[in-house]
């Protein structure tokens, strides 16, 4: 296996792991868990479930960018001179990590202090935010996948 294809493999593998992740906890866990649990249940739940997927989505938004600045260089050599989906790529990137870092370092506290208070109002107002955020990152993720793949000369 070349260097590249390495590079290209984990690239993609992270990507699919991220973004995979949280179009099965939108569209599928989350309708889920309002049809089977009350407030109390599902907020733990929720807790318990961002703590073990973020540490997969810690190890993808490093994987990422530099297997990405890897094949970048590889590919297209200086910054500059890759096509326009790239440069798109790695915006859109920088966006996703910025939401994460956001419900990671000020969402996902909250919400574990509104559990041990038991405010279930107060967390269900949380996990609304979270909801939203992770709505938002997955709609980018699946973009810059289209986009990747189509790779449209822009
Ligand atoms: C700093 C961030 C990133 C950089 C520098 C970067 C860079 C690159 C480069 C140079 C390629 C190869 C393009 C080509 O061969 O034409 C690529 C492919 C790809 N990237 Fe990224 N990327 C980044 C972030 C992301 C993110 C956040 C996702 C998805 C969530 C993603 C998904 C993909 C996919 C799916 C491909 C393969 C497309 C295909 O060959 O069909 N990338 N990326």
């Amino acid at each position: 296996m070349t260097p590249f294809a390495l590079l290209y493999a984990l690239h993609v593998l992270a990507a699919t792991i991220w973004v995979g992740g949280m179009f099965f906890a939108w569209m599928v866990l989350r309708p889920a868990a309002v049809a089977m649990l009350q407030a109390p249940e599902r907020l733990k739940l929720w807790a318990d479930v961002f703590r073990r997927f973020f540490h997969w989505v810690w190890v993808t938004v490093l994987v990422l960018p530099i297997s990405g600045i890897g094949l970048w260089h590889m590919r297209f050599g200086a910054m500059a001179s890759a096509p326009r989906y790239v440069h798109i790529m790695a915006g859109l990137y920088l966006i996703m990590l910025a939401l994460f870092l956001r419900i990671q370092l000020l969402q996902l506290p909250a919400l574990k202090r509104a559990i041990a208070a038991e405010d279930w109002p107060a967390g269900g107002a949380v996990l609304g935010v979270i909801r939203r955020l992770v709505g938002i990152n997955l709609v980018l993720g699946l973009a810059i996948i289209a986009l990747a793949s189509a790779r449209p000369a822009l």
